[in-house]
């Protein structure tokens, strides 16, 4: 079955054709940084602008470079929720446009649920799994059951993580998006430097909170003044850094140990975070348990991730009607 997975649901219009469910024929993303960089964050009217120009050209360069027409598709899967409405219009607007056109069925696909099941474009994990979905808009943790099973575990009572990366940089002035300019900043810096706070939650809570952080390095940086902590950047960098990835280490191990799920997968852009990816690495191995992570590429937001999760509702018989609308709140 070839499949075209489509994804506009927030500031990267991206397009990839998958066949057989495994195999990534064309994965390719039109990224919006340099239009909301100046802005240290995604402006959702420049975002909607930006995919109505990039989603024709991406579709047919994705087509293109698999070497399939269009006709040839057997589905389309196009991300309806959650994201900006605006955003999410465009890409569900114009695959309901081809579907209707070339009669060619098509799925809504939950970018959360793509998320979560995008480890699958590499390699087969056994269920159940612990689920950690760390990304610019969500911070999640959930039981994976099964294709369609998923437990809500915990989730952020604010930011999301990547959300505290965008918005920590934008303090230091390293552009957007920031979590991977202050991973590679931190790479040289102690992370013990500076002693920043990691939030607790009350025993049992599975939750995370990434706003007190924030305002912790907000008050370092003021207290010493640019000229001052500018020297510093990379110690804060990594500091900073490891306070994040504590916290969302902890309740992820606790909610596999005290749920008794053995296997862990990371998913989101956070989840191309090189500390976080070690850090997990150690302690799943220190306790004897499993963790899978998706190549960078495949963390953050993609097509591929959008058509593997619509070919699995495809193959179960689904087809959605034109009525299907975006849904910027969508949960799982
Ligand atoms: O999944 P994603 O591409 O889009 C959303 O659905 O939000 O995630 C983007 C987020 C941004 O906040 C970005 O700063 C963060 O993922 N991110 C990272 C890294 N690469 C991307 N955060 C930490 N370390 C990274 N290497
Ligand atoms: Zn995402």
């Amino acid at each position: 079955m070839l499949v075209l997975g489509v994804e506009t649901s927030c500031d990267d219009t991206a397009a990839a054709v998958l066949l057989d469910g495994r195999t990534v024929l064309a994965n390719l993303v039109s990224s919006q940084d340099s239009v909301h960089g100046p802005f240290g964050g995604v402006v959702p009217e420049l975002a909607s602008r930006q995919h109505i120009r990039h989603i024709l050209p991406i579709l047919d360069g994705a087509l293109k470079k698999a070497g399939v027409e269009l006709k040839a598709l057997d589905g389309i899967a196009v991300t309806f929720g959650p994201g900006l409405v605006g955003s999410l219009l465009v890409g569900l607007s114009v695959v309901k446009g081809i579907s209707f056109r070339w009669g060619i069925p098509y799925v809504g696909v939950n970018h959360l649920e793509a998320h979560l099941l995008a480890v699958f474009l590499e390699r087969d994990v056994a269920f159940p799994y612990i689920a950690l979905l760390a990304s610019g808009g969500h911070t999640l943790l959930y039981l994976v059951r099964g294709f369609g099973e998923y437990l809500y575990v915990g989730g952020t009572r604010d930011d999301a993580a990547g959300e505290a990366y965008d918005k920590v940089a934008k303090m230091m002035g390293l552009g957007y998006p920031g979590g991977k300019v202050i991973d590679q900043l931190a790479q040289n810096g102690n992370p013990r430097a500076v002693s920043f706070p990691r939030s607790r939650m009350k025993k049992g809570s599975f939750d995370f909170s990434f706003s007190g952080l924030k305002t912790a390095v907000w008050h370092y940086l003021s207290a010493r003044g640019e000229d001052k902590w500018e020297a510093q950047k990379v110690d804060i960098a990594a500091s900073f850094q490891e306070a994040v990835v504590d916290m969302l280490v902890a309740p992820t191990m606790r909610a596999a140990r005290e749920l008794g799920v053995g296997r862990i997968v990371l998913a989101g852009g956070v989840a191309a975070n090189s500390r976080l990816r070690q850090r997990m690495a150690q302690e799943t191995e220190e306790e004897g348990m499993a963790i899978y992570f998706p190549s960078p590429a495949l963390c953050t937001d993609n097509g591929a991730m959008i058509a593997l999760t619509g070919h699995r509702w495809l193959e179960r018989g689904r087809r959605d009607d034109f009525g299907l609308n975006a849904d910027a709140d969508l949960t799982l």
